[in-house]
């Protein structure tokens, strides 16, 4: 669809659910005001539907790239009010398959081979098909099972195009909304792209999912189906086959047995493992891409498939996150709000007290519910919410997590209602803590640092003998700078005095030359001395205004 067709469309979504009507006129500019009263389309009454339904319903009808893009802002509750969030979780990417002649001839292309030669069965009707990629299932010719991810065919240029028009949408939308700056739309769609553009790579996403199988490699607690990389690259990705339950098969799983309470421990601990040990997590945690093996019950274990996204936090972040949550849930706020000041996370101005009473005021009604009822997610929105305002830039890459952490509770608590994440959390992160900081762990990352330290000791004195230098020349230039600077002070004070002797000489002047004429209604003139005096004054203030330099 060309642009101009495609801004056609959008301009009709527009009108049917009359979302106009959320554009504060008031700020537009005269022309486009006047533009938008003139438009016939006003006259159409809005529809009767909450607002949204009408946002949700737009998006479905721009096609796969606005759904998930609403399926993503659905998950930033800490931007959206609930009724529009709630609304945008309802939606579902359930596109059509792409033809079976195009999987194969991807494939075929990709790999150099007929399908026939390259798989021993190939299953043409798709497992599943969604909006960036389509699975179909095979058997390799050495008798493996497998599943193939093929991208849908030229889906690329309309990513391009219609992230082009929502990035257009979101200046709009921060201009023109009255609450548009605080929703960060370009932010947010900003954040959309990478994550769309991730989906599109398929070696990345099986790189992804190699990393993540490895990192858990030694444990019961989650398994990444095996990557086959002689029949990957990226437009086709190749993976063992499993064959798990879906996560959110409740029946199945109570079918079976399985401990459903372990399970949702099970779950917070993987999050936790991943976040704080490896630094690397899933963080597309839909429970689409998540699996049960129940074949141990008693001993249940997760599959996740799909590892487009992964979250990775910088050791700064880790700590921020452990301390904070820590923090909060002892109730200290005080700590919390120092962490922020003595951590730079906020201006070194702040005021603590200040900061310690906003989190006071968000987190106490919440500490009202039983612990089982807390959300983890929802406690992160309030302490990014109220860090923000007190100027902390809050990193991408924490708002992935806490998006995370909120899905991982929902499932948790949909597998067992009674959760307490807090007793799974807390060990966990004042282990984390501990060890971080311990002398053993510091001396561990001294010994890691050594050799690479020891490398660059010869060049020590050369590099301290550079500093002092330049740090001399600094002060020398800085204190030219300051005489530059006073000079110019002092230049602009005398100017400032010579102007006013000059205008009080001038003014002197003009009444002597008007008491000089000779007019019997000139008062001035009645005394001729004044005219000297006058002319005298002038000089003197003239010369005053000279020698002020
Ligand atoms: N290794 C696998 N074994 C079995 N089924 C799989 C496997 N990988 C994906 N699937 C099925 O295909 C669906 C879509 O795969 P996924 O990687 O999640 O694609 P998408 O990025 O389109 O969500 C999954 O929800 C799952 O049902
Ligand atoms: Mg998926």
């Amino acid at each position: 669809m060309s642009r101009i067709s495609r801004i056609k469309k959008i301009l009709g979504v527009v009108s049917r659910y009359r979302l106009d009507e959320f554009v504060d006129t008031d700020k537009l500019p005269t022309l486009a005001r006047t533009g938008l009263k003139l438009i016939p389309w006003r006259l159409r009454t809005a529809p009767n539907l909450p607002r949204g339904v009408r946002i949700r319903k737009s998006l479905e009808e721009l096609g796969p790239v606005f759904i998930k893009f609403g399926q993503m802002l659905s998950t930033r509750r800490d931007l959206l009010p609930e009724d529009i969030a709630d609304e945008l979780a309802k939606l579902q990417d359930d596109v059509p398959p792409f033809p079976q002649q195009q999987s194969i001839a991807i494939i075929e292309q990709a790999l150099g081979d007929p399908v026939e030669k390259l798989f021993k069965h190939f299953d043409a009707t798709p497992l599943a098909s969604a909006s960036v990629a389509q699975v179909h299932s095979a058997k390799l010719l050495t008798g493996e099972e497998v599943v193939i991810k093929v991208i849908r065919p030229d889906i690329e240029p309309v990513i391009r195009q219609d992230i082009a028009l929502l990035h257009t949408l979101a200046r709009l939308v921060e201009k023109y909304l009255p609450e548009g700056p605080r929703l960060r739309a370009v932010e947010v769609v900003a954040d959309y792209e990478n994550t769309i553009l991730d989906e599109l790579d398929l070696q990345r996403e099986a790189a992804n999912a190699s990393q993540l199988r490895r990192n858990f490699e030694d444990s019961k607690l989650l398994y990444v189906p095996k990557v086959y990389w002689d029949y990957t690259c990226h437009t086709v990705y190749t993976m063992e086959r499993i064959s798990g339950i879906p996560v959110t098969d409740l029946s199945q799983l109570r079918a079976k047995g399985a401990d459903l309470k372990v399970l949702g421990e099970r779950g917070v601990e993987i999050f936790f493992t991943q976040v704080f040990r490896d630094s690397f997590f899933h963080a597309d945690m839909h429970p689409g891409n998540i699996f049960i093996d129940a074949s141990n019950p008693a001993d249940p274990s997760y599959i996740a498939v799909d590892c487009a996204i992964i979250g990775s936090l910088s050791e700064s972040d880790q700590y921020y996150l452990a301390r904070n949550l820590l923090g909060i849930f002892k109730r200290d706020y005080h700590e919390v709000a120092q962490l922020h000041v003595e951590c730079g996370w906020v201006p070194p101005q702040t005021r603590v007290q200040d900061f310690e009473s906003a989190m006071r005021a968000v987190c106490e009604p919440i500490f009202e519910r039983p612990i089982s009822e807390i959300s983890f997610g929802q406690l992160l929105i309030y302490l990014f919410q109220t860090a923000r305002r007190f100027g902390m830039e809050v990193q991408p890459s924490l708002i992935l997590l806490q998006k995370t952490l909120l899905n991982i509770e929902g499932l948790g608590r949909q597998l067992y209602p009674q959760l307490n994440l807090w007793d799974t959390a807390q060990p966990f992160l004042e282990h984390w803590v501990q060890e971080r900081y311990s002398p053993q762990s510091m001396l561990k990352k001294i010994q890691r640092q050594a050799p690479s330290w020891l490398e660059q000791l010869p060049l020590l004195p050369d590099a301290v003998m550079e500093n002092l230098q330049h740090s001399r020349d600094l002060e020398q230039s800085s204190s030219l700078q300051q005489r530059r600077l006073d000079n110019f002070q002092a230049q602009l004070e005398s100017g400032k005095r010579r102007g006013k002797y000059r205008t009080l000489a001038f003014i002197a002047l003009l009444f002597a030359a008007a008491a000089a004429i000779p007019n019997s209604a000139n008062l001035l003139a009645q005394a001729p001395p004044l005219t000297w005096l006058l002319a005298l004054a002038a000089l003197i203030l003239y010369w005053r205004s000279d020698s002020s330099d």
